[in-house]
């Protein structure tokens, strides 16, 4: 079953001169429970590609459809609670909330939906990332890595149905970056979720079941990996 597609997306910034063209038409379909790489040198376009596929910025042409619906039809609020409960994000800045600490981060977008924290679950996620010793951080007082954890943290954390992350291993060792793109992997496979991660790393894109090649806002390749 298709769980994203886009048709003909583009993106532009900017007005008349200084117009950036970041999505020049994009077409894309991505079943539910794959795991694709997304690989292009800097300035492709591949942020603002994961921005889109999440509806977290509207496109200037074409659709994204999650599940057969097109996100952009949504109002900003309907987009809003769309994201909460559809899709985990992990950014490359983590985007954490300064004033609350590593725990309350991770179970923030559980409570916002106005559900009950699975504590099991959640505690599971947490020791997997080891960051156990750490949840009554504060931001300020975590390592850059560690804070990369608890994002990752806090997008497991309500078994998104699509899992969108952005350099998700960046700042992490080679050998923590392939035990959590292992746990990522898992836990998208035992709960049928839909990962589309941007990486340069090409040992971490060798993980997913396709890797889609961006280039000037264009899609190269859609080759399955052999
Ligand atoms: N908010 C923005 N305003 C203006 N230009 C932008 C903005 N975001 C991205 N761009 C431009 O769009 C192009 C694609 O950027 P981006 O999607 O961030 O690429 P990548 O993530 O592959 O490095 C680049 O030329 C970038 O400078
Ligand atoms: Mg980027």
């Amino acid at each position: 079953m298709s769980v994203l597609r886009t048709k003909g997306l583009k993106k532009c910034y900017g007005k008349g001169e200084n117009t950036v063209s970041a999505l020049d038409g994009v077409d894309l379909n991505i079943e539910q429970g794959e795991f694709v790489a997304i690989v292009g040198t800097s300035g492709s376009g591949k942020s603002t590609l994961l921005h889109m596929l999440g509806g977290l910025d509207r496109p200037t042409s074409g659709t994204v459809e999650v599940e057969g619906k097109n996100i952009f039809e949504f109002d900003d609020e309907e987009l809003t609670i769309f994201r909460r409960r559809k899709i985990g994000f992990i950014f490359q800045n983590y985007n954490l909330i300064p004033i609350l600490n590593a725990y309350e981060n991770i179970i923030l977008p559980i409570e916002l939906d106005g559900n009950k924290v699975d504590k099991r679950y959640v505690n599971s996620v947490i020791s997997v990332l080891g960051i156990e010793s750490k949840i009554r951080n504060y931001p300020n007082n975590l390592s850059g890595g560690q804070q990369q954890r608890v994002a990752i943290a806090r997008a497991l954390a309500t078994r998104p149905a699509i899992i969108l992350a952005d350099e998700p291993t960046g700042n992490l060792d080679s050998k923590t970056s392939l035990d959590v793109l292992g746990l990522l992997k898992t836990t998208g496979q035992r709960f049928n979720q839909t990962i589309v991660m941007i990486t340069h790393n090409e040992e971490i894109a060798q993980m997913a079941d396709r890797t889609i090649r961006i280039e000037d806002g264009k899609i190269m390749n859609k080759a399955v990996k052999d």
